[in-house]
């Protein structure tokens, strides 16, 4: 697991954003897969003006993202494709019918969870994963436990992961089940860009780059992944050793 040290969450971004950008002019049928949260934004937002400059084309790119809340309408403005609509989608020309999430109002989990695993095989595997880390930790909705997961599953979400996220919610209150790609789902992918800014991270990034592997901090498992790599800036770093 390679580690990054920047400035600035808007150098990470420049810095991530670019390696999504050469990777899809490399590969316009690239898989993506992708993450909200505040911290991915700055890339986003690279992204964005890269297209808009006449860059890169995202026409033939199939994106996959982590996670889902459950009880929430697909297009209720807090939920998580709605987020990646307005920070990314609406501003470049990637084809919505290439866009995939899980369902969080799935009845059966189970079959959601196969048919998310079948589509993201069938498009060759995710070949870029980006992800964001919680303060606990957690990588997509995957949050502390006795156990790494493998496919998408449904999430009770921890006090810690309701209180930073709560803030969003204003007119209905923030769902308590999210559904989430899976450990196993993320460790497939080809290469992990971890993005995380802020004190509020310290501890998490400590644990994740010093800790042991445990599921403990689902973020640790990606010391076993041969092409991870995280991107932090100097508050993030700030209890590195
Ligand atoms: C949510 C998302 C995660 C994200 C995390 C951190 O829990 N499910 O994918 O990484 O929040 O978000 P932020 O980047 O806003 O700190």
């Amino acid at each position: 697991m390679d580690v990054r040290i920047f400035d600035s969450a808007e150098r990470i971004g420049q810095e991530v954003g670019r390696l999504i950008c050469d990777y899809v002019n490399s590969n316009p049928e690239a898989c993506l897969g992708l993450a909200t949260g505040m911290t991915p934004v700055p890339a986003y937002n690279y992204i964005a003006n890269e297209y808009a400059c006449g860059r890169v084309s995202f026409a033939k790119v199939t994106t996959f993202n982590l996670d889902e809340y459950c009880d929430l309408p697909k297009e209720h403005k807090n939920s998580f494709y709605s987020f990646m609509v307005d920070n990314l989608f609406s501003k470049i020309d990637i084809d919505l019918g290439n866009v995939n999430f899980l369902d969080g109002n799935a009845q059966d989990v189970e079959a959601e969870s196969k048919r998310y695993a079948e589509k993201i095989k069938a498009a060759g595997g995710i070949d870029i994963q980006l992800l964001g880390i919680g303060r606990n930790g957690h990588i997509g909705f995957n949050e502390p436990s006795d156990k790494f997961t493998d496919e998408a599953f449904k999430v009770k979400l921890t006090d810690s992961t309701i209180e930073a996220n709560s803030v969003f919610f204003d007119d209905i209150p923030m769902p308590r089940w999210a559904v989430t790609m899976g450990i196993g789902s993320i460790m497939r992918a080809k290469k992990i860009l971890l993005v995380a800014t802020g004190e509020s991270k310290a501890q998490a990034i400590k644990n994740t780059i010093e800790g042991e592997v445990t599921p403990e901090n689902p973020a640790s498992i990606l010391k076993q992944h041969p092409d991870a790599t995280l991107f932090i800036d100097k508050a993030a770093a700030s209890l590195l050793k």
